[in-house]
């Protein structure tokens, strides 16, 4: 899918800016890009960063792959297609509420390298924070939280990540958070300190 469709379209500035809304909020939007297995530990790991920097006053919100595709994406499959055009949507997404001055958690298997840095191109300097949170797929069939593994094992789940489509892993990711070996407090932490050193925070 493609975005060339619309002609004769012209960009109309607004007259609060980017800046405005984030000496406002006292904080700098951007997004942290959760990216890794289906049971990696994603959604978890946002749910609970989210809550602790909500507890900081600051403005978070949560893109998540399965509620997403509840709404907006719920027309798309699990095709490389379809996710590539999932994962081009979330960044453009992503884009708008980074721009609105929030802190984002996208948390996506986005499994396409290509599409990743597809984003990243398309956001400003500093603005998307790649994480990659690494489990293997050992680890996350060992968990099977929703029971999806072992469907796909069965053959029930075609095209499912790690078991019969790919995962192209981040080369040159801002944080790796190893889920194999430390709890969700340790990534957490990992991801709030990245904020905070890179003044994100405010
Ligand atoms: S992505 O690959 O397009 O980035 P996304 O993060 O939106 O995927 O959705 C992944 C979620 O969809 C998984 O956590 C799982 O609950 C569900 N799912 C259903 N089918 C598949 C599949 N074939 N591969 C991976 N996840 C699947």
């Amino acid at each position: 899918m493609s975005t060339s469709k619309s002609t004769n379209i012209t960009w109309h500035e607004g007259q609060v800016s980017r800046q405005d809304r984030e000496a406002l909020l006292g904080q700098r939007g951007c997004t942290v890009w959760l990216t890794g297995l289906s049971g990696s530990g994603k959604s978890t790991i946002a749910v609970a960063a989210e809550k602790a920097l909500n507890e900081r006053g600051r403005l978070t919100y949560i893109l998540d792959g399965d509620n997403i595709r509840h709404g907006l994406n719920s027309n798309l499959g699990f095709s490389p297609e379809d996710r590539t055009e999932n994962i081009r949507r979330i960044g453009e997404v992503s884009k708008l509420f980074t721009d609105a001055g929030i802190i984002v958690f996208s948390s996506f298997i986005s499994p396409y390298r290509a599409d990743r840095d597809a984003i990243r191109e398309i956001m400003g300097e500093g603005d998307f924070i790649e994480v990659w949170v690494d489990a293997s797929v050992e680890t996350c069939e060992g968990r099977d939280v929703k029971g999806l593994y072992k469907k796909a094992r069965a053959g029930e789940i075609p095209e499912f990540t790690g078991i019969s489509a790919p995962y192209e892993e981040p080369e040159n990711p801002e944080l790796v958070v190893d889920t194999n070996a430390q709890s969700v407090d340790e990534s957490v932490g990992q991801i709030l300190s990245y904020l905070e050193k890179n003044a994100y925070l405010g």
